[in-house]
């Protein structure tokens, strides 16, 4: 199988679904990503309704050789007049059964690549401290600036503890 990553521009309510259906098993399997487990596939398909509807984020989307998204990331820009040079990364989510074949690592690849060509060069990002998404950001070239303990609820509703990373895609 291979992974097919795109900006999002539009969607239809088959991507909504699989959005959410992304979310849900990423959530089922115990990432901690706004949400509690078990989560709705209802309250995941709210949730993906109102982002794409955020004229200040855009969302990229890995497929598989189906054409079903089985991964996404998504970029916050900052609008602050002193911020415009900015993004937060969020969302990266790749489902359990394409995992290790460079989902992330296309989808990632994409977003810094608008990110330069729109003068966004500063990225930051935040994730649970020791999860597996931390190495994956290390090997993609991220910086960890630092935790804050007790900053987030694990899936399962524990206090955990969140980890700063940031990359500047400025070059020489
Ligand atoms: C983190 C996550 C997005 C990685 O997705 P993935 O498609 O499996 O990652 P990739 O296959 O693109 O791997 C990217 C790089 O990280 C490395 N990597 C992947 N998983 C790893 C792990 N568990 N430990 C160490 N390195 C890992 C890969 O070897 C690859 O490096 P390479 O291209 O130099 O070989 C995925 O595990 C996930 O969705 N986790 C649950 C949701 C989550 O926690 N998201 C992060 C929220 S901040």
């Amino acid at each position: 199988m291979t992974v097919q990553v795109a900006l999002l521009e539009s969607w239809t309510e088959d991507d909504v679904a699989e959005l959410a259906a992304v979310t849900v098993d990423c959530v089922d399997g115990g990432a901690s990503v706004n949400f509690l487990r078990p989560m709705a596939t209802q309250d995941a398909v709210a949730w993906w309704m109102s982002a794409l509807s955020d004229p200040h984020a855009l969302t990229w989307v890995a497929r598989d050789d189906d054409g079903a998204i089985v991964g996404c990331v998504r970029l916050g820009l900052a609008q602050q007049p002193n911020g415009r040079h900015r993004g937060e990364v969020g969302k990266m989510l790749v489902h359990r059964r394409v995992r290790g074949r460079g989902a992330a690592r296309a989808l990632l690849e994409a977003l810094e690549s608008w990110a330069a060509d729109h003068g966004r060069h500063r990225l930051v990002l935040d994730t649970e401290t020791g999860s597996d998404a931390e190495q994956v950001y290390r090997r993609l070239g991220w910086t960890r600036v630092g935790d804050i303990p007790d900053f987030a609820l694990t899936a399962d509703g524990d206090l955990t503890s969140t980890t700063y990373y940031t990359k500047s895609l400025l070059t020489g």
